[in-house]
């Protein structure tokens, strides 16, 4: 009878803990598969720059036997599936039937796969089915084209979809322009709804766009509506199957920047005249006081308070060092025509060209006393202030430099350096001298103009979402390389940015909306600001949940402020509007990046794509994924990959090629760095191990005990021993017991009371809390004998606050 038993129970276990083989190494890529290219699925890969294999069957090109699941020594190749569209349905020339491209003994291989190895799947453009629990909401109707507000069902699956993904419910969807099949739930043991649709005229109930799935074969993810790459309400759903199919563990990153350029800082421009449409030229024009940056300043501190936790906001200031000039005495400055007489596309014969600086070899003759009889130089020549900002060089005097010869790109890159050196800026971490926005995107077809850069150590330039010929059409996510044909130049980088409708000429609302409507009234009709500006908040809002990193542009005159009544700026306004949105769609944290830094960013994802060759397998045993694998195959350049993690891992100090970056509450992220031919396998330790097959349960994270007294010389604390005496700047300090010597404690970050000799508080609602916030009082236990302090107790969520702040805290308390 008692063996009997406990044989069925080992039976039960087995089957619930051993359902994934013991030790198994899954490829790190997704496997896409679909009956025609599917632009959305895999702009959004290249966007996080996720591994994934396309597969594409159709009528002429059928699957010929099983499905390539395997590596060639026969290790499974992906850890997800996408299906483009739900059953692969395509239309068979020879019965005239639409069915599936795939037999039903291929997709029979492709479940076993699943089941195998705990694989998610997720269908887009798929179509309510029995088979998986949900059916068509109006057979009759079938699907619809009409937009349909998309809102997140109120279950714990979906609430949970959404948060892995850190999509707020509050994103306002719909399925404008996307044709969908609404969907009811049949079958709710095995499917859970997780986007419901708002009625609307055609569809007059409630009905469902996104189910769960699971059944015995595992999980899938169904989305019964078409994918567009220019819908923003697609890319929304991208990121949540994202998410949810690698379970926020991928090799990529999904970072978001935000940050205003602005060009012409320092020069004047003129102001807009109403009834000519002209600008004025020196007698009404504007150029940017001390306090227009100081209020900027002021922005840039307080609308981070606003983003999620981790983000960072700081304009990148463009200079023109001849705008110091040309303010202490218009007769000093450097008098250049800076138009632009040729075509756009111009492509400059090398050597040839038109020289219009006035001599050769210009220095500056001026020291910065003179210079700070420019008070917005007088500003910035001091650090306090300067640092404030990013900055790099928009040339000497803003001449267009698609003509321009050696001679004058020297003199414009040359002598703007000289003035970053008078400012005192050049050598600061907040400089960029690796990198440049040139007047008008110009000179990037001028291969004198790039050897003049590459001489003085520019090695890339800024280009212009406008300028489709200096974009990297393939992937928008890599920089475009100026080849002999575009440039007579091979290899030059430029990155892209984009221009914003707030016009170099506009200083306030009126002068901007005036212009607006100037350019696109015929197109769109007469617009107000307010629509203006949700115009551009939508397609800002689009670029940057797109993960794309383009910086935007903007120019000295939109920083007019001081002057003004709300004493907010068209760039205040303009970010705030987008950022604000932001927040209501996602809680990523939004960082700025200083000029190098951005083109950097483009370089190493353009340098691991294409030099590096580097296996990534998550290891699985039993039903988790304890480890990351990374073997490099071929590495031609060096190069640093990102692997994001959904939680923590264990940090090998001795490793120095692997460095963990997390801002705020986002994803940890592993970058691990190869050297060229470095062939070394990596691995990274998760913790605690992902729970990976089905019905596996999470884990919680295993404290790291790393003893950090031993190179002081003292052993660590045992049990019993970490009871706080002192403390100083290397940590905390207890008494050992038997020889009573100082040992160093290994902070308990799960309770840090427990240090203190306090037992921690059960809840966060507490009858009382001390001043300080760490400590809080519980009625209930006052009379407590088993407790050293009676009612008081240590409250967890504090813990941050203890472990950098404990000898404050505690000072009077515990005599410290
Ligand atoms: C600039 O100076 C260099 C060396 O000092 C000289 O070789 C060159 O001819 C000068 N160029 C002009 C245009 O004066
Ligand atoms: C600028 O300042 C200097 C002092 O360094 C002074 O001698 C000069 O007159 C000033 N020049 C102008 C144009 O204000
Ligand atoms: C780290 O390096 C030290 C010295 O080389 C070695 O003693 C120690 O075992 C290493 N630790 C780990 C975790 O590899």
């Amino acid at each position: 009878m008692n063996f009997i038993n406990k044989s069925i129970l080992l039976t039960f276990i087995t089957f619930i803990v051993g359902c994934l083989a013991t030790e198994v190494q899954l490829g790190m890529k997704l496997l896409v598969l679909s009956t025609s290219f599917p632009d959305s699925i895999i702009k959004s890969l290249q966007s996080y720059s996720i591994e994934y294999d396309y597969l594409e069957y159709n009528y002429k090109n059928p699957l010929k036997g099983d499905l390539p699941l395997y590596t060639e020594d026969n290790q499974p190749k992906y850890y997800g599936v996408v299906l483009g569209n739900g059953d692969l349905t395509v239309y068979f020339e020879d019965t005239g039937l639409w069915n599936s491209i795939l037999t039903s003994k291929q997709w029979d291989y492709l479940y076993e796969y699943q089941k195998k190895y705990g694989v998610r799947i997720v269908a887009l453009d798929d179509t309510p089915s029995i088979n998986f629990g949900t059916s068509i909401f109006d057979p009759s109707i079938w699907g619809v084209s009409s937009t349909q507000e998309m809102v997140m069902a109120d279950n714990d699956v979906a609430k949970s979809i959404f948060n892995e993904a850190g999509v707020k419910s509050t994103a306002t969807l719909d399925t404008r322009g996307l044709y969908h099949v609404p969907g009811k739930i049949e079958n709710d043991k095995i499917a859970t709804p997780i986007i419901t649709l708002k009625p609307n005229e055609e569809i007059k109930e409630e009905s469902v766009v996104a189910a769960y799935i699971k059944n015995d074969d595992g999980e899938r993810l169904s989305f019964y509506i078409a994918f567009g790459d220019w819908s923003i309400n697609s890319v929304m759903l991208n990121h949540l199957w994202i998410s949810w199919v690698t379970r926020s563990l991928y090799a990529g990153e999904r970072r978001v920047t935000f940050t205003p350029h602005i060009d012409d800082v320092f020069l004047s421009t003129g102001l807009l005249n109403y009834e000519t449409n002209e600008l004025e030229s020196t007698y009404n024009s504007y150029r940017s006081t001390v306090e227009d940056f100081e209020i900027l300043k002021n922005w840039q501190e307080t609308v981070v308070n606003k983003l999620p936790e981790g983000s960072s906001i700081k304009c990148e200031i463009a200079f023109n060092g001849n705008g110091v000039l040309a303010v202490i005495n218009p007769a000093i400055a450097l008098q250049v025509d800076g138009e632009r007489y040729c075509d756009i596309e111009y492509v400059k014969v090398p050597g040839k060209g038109v020289s219009r600086w006035p001599e050769g070899n210009y220095t500056l003759s001026y020291d910065k006393e003179f210079l700070e009889n420019d008070s917005l130089f007088a500003y910035f020549d001091k650090e306090e202030n300067s640092k404030n900002f990013f900055w790099s060089s928009h040339t000497f005097t803003h001449e267009n430099l698609d003509e321009a010869t050696t001679f004058d790109v020297e003199n414009e890159i040359k002598t703007n350096i000289e003035m970053a050196k008078l400012l005192n800026i050049y050598d600061k971490p907040y400089y960029s001298g690796k990198s440049i926005v040139t007047p008008q995107i110009s000179g990037l077809r001028n291969a004198d103009a790039l050897n003049v850069f590459k001489k003085y150590g520019i090695e890339s330039g800024t280009g212009d979402l406008s300028r489709p010929t200096l974009i990297n059409q393939e992937n928008p996510y890599l920089p475009f390389f100026t080849t002999m044909e575009s440039s007579n130049y091979e290899g030059f980088p430029i990155i892209p940015r984009t221009p914003t409708e707030v016009y170099y000429t506009s200083s306030t609302v009126e002068e901007n909306t005036y212009i607006y409507n100037l350019i696109y009234e015929d197109e769109i009709g007469e617009s107000t600001w307010e629509r203006f500006i949700n115009n551009e908040v939508d397609r800002t809002l689009n670029l940057m949940v797109s993960l794309r990193n383009e910086a935007h542009q903007f120019h000295q005159i939109n920083l007019r402020s001081h002057d003004l009544e709300e004493k907010e700026s068209l760039l205040q306004k303009w970010s705030n509007a987008v950022l604000e949105k932001y927040t209501k769609f996602v809680n990523w944290p939004v960082t700025s990046l200083k000029l190098d830094d951005q083109a950097q960013l483009y370089l190493d994802r353009y340098n691991r794509i294409t030099y590096c060759d580097i296996e990534k397998s998550a290891v699985i045993e039993g039903d988790y994924v304890t480890a990351i694998k990374i073997s490099p195959k071929s590495i031609e350049k060096d190069c640093k990959i990102p692997i994001t993690l959904p939680q923590n891992a264990y940090k090998n100090k001795n490793e120095s090629k692997i460095a963990f970056e997390k801002r705020g509450k986002d994803r940890l992220v592993a970058w691990v760095s190869f050297e060229k031919g470095d062939s070394e396998a990596k691995t990274i330790k998760l913790n605690p191990p992902l729970a990976w097959a089905t019905n596996a349960e999470a884990i919680e994270e295993e404290e790291e005990k790393v003893c950090w007294s031993e190179e002081l010389g003292y052993r660590c604390c045992n049990n019993g021993e970490s009871i706080v005496e002192y403390i100083d700047e290397s940590g905390w300090w207890g008494v050992t017991k038997d020889t009573k010597e100082w040992c160093g404690i290994i902070k308990n970050k799960k309770c840090w009371a427990e240090d203190f000799g306090l037992p921690c508080c059960e809840s966060d609602k507490l009858d009382y809390i001390l001043e300080n916030g760490v400590i809080g009082y519980e009625e209930k236990y006052e009379n407590d004998a088993t407790r050293p302090a009676g009612g008081w107790c240590g409250i967890k969520s504090a813990a941050d606050l203890v472990n950098s702040n404990a000898q404050e805290l505690f000072k009077e308390q515990l005599n410290l």
